[in-house]
């Protein structure tokens, strides 16, 4: 198996002969994942095998894998056992690629350059990218129940057994991943994103649908990681609210890619925001001010994380991933 060469940097990296602790972390979990997801996309005989190849084309492509990261990270974080949780990971991976296959039909933002490559409808068609998407999006929700099954919660990572989890927690999961997927999270916020020429172009409207478009979804990644590790309510209600700030940050850095980077760099089309009108925070606040406001979003995450002490280390990398990147 081939682990995409998207390498996880931050910004001292490029001079570092020894990468930090926190990075050798990700890299083992890169690799889980990407087994994990290999794994959950051998499908067998009965789907048909166009639709197979597409679903692979377009998941195991080169993606950061930040959402499934960030679940493992805070299930270690919350005193669990980080591969307990790679059934989620790769669910919400599968929620967020499906995300994605359909953010870029032609009725939604109508790109064709996707992680480097052409977008799924370019690949193949509009009427496959569609069901690639369900696809996804039901095969997430498959894993995660599947996950509590002891006959069908198998091995993912070679050498180690994965799961089962318990009935209670995956139902947690679905419950969570449901929600932020759907019409009061990752589906809203998509839907008020292509209508916002219709809404206030101020600040309120913008944040509503990053918190909702992007923000839900990585805060879920947090938030399953705790449910598998266990933490209590309240831990969970800060885990959320944590992803929320880290989503929000996230996507002002998408926005601000989209300006100052090359599709080279990103693997995906850049100043189209702009030429679809979309409100983001540039255009809204100019490159500085939103640079600014996504720095002020990660500094309340690590006050936020400071009460786990070295537990927060790889969260902590993350969001400093998170502002710094440049991919
Ligand atoms: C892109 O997400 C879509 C947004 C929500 C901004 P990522 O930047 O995580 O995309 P991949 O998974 O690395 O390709
Ligand atoms: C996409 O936001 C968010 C989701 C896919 C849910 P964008 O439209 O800004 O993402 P990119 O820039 O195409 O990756
Ligand atoms: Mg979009
Ligand atoms: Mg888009
Ligand atoms: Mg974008």
């Amino acid at each position: 198996m081939k682990v995409p060469n998207v390498m996880i940097q931050t910004e001292n990296s490029d001079s570092q002969l020894v990468p930090e602790p926190w990075q050798v972390q990700v890299r083992t979990w890169r690799g889980w994942i990407e087994h994990g997801l290999e794994f959950y996309s051998e499908l067998g005989s009965e789907s048909p095998e166009i639709l197979t190849e597409a679903i692979k084309y377009s998941l195991l492509a080169p993606g950061k894998r930040i959402r499934p990261l960030l679940t493992l990270a805070a299930c270690e974080m919350c005193g669990g056992a980080a591969e307990t949780a790679l059934p989620a990971a790769c669910a919400i991976e599968m929620i967020h690629a499906y995300s994605l296959v359909h953010d870029d039909l032609p009725g939604m933002d109508n790109d064709d350059v996707r992680r480097g490559r052409p977008t799924c409808h370019i690949q193949y068609n509009h009427a496959t990218a569609i069901l690639v998407g369900d696809s996804l999006q039901a095969l997430a929700f498959q894993v995660l129940s599947e996950a509590a099954n002891p006959t069908t919660a198998r091995a993912a990572i070679p050498g180690r057994q994965v799961g089962p989890m318990t009935v209670d927690v995956a139902l947690r999961c679905v419950a969570e991943l449901s929600r932020a997927a759907g019409p009061m999270g990752m589906a809203g916020g998509q839907q008020d994103d292509l209508l916002a020429e219709r809404l206030p172009r101020c600040e309120a409207s913008l944040e509503r649908i990053h918190r909702r478009k992007t923000g839900a979804l990585l805060a879920t990644s947090l938030k399953m990681g705790g449910i598998v590790a266990g933490a209590t309510t309240g831990e969970l209600e800060k885990l959320w609210e944590l992803g929320q700030d880290i989503g929000l940050a996230f996507q002002i850095t998408d926005d601000l890619l989209d300006v100052t980077g090359t599709t080279q760099q990103v693997g995906k089309q850049t100043q189209k925001d702009s030429q679809n009108g979309k409100l983001t925070y540039p255009s809204l606040f100019g490159v500085d001010e939103s640079h600014r406001k996504a720095q002020n979003l990660i500094r309340r995450a690590y006050e936020s994380l400071d009460r786990y002490g070295n537990r927060a280390m790889i969260l902590k990398g993350l969001a400093r991933f998170i502002l710094e990147r440049q991919q």
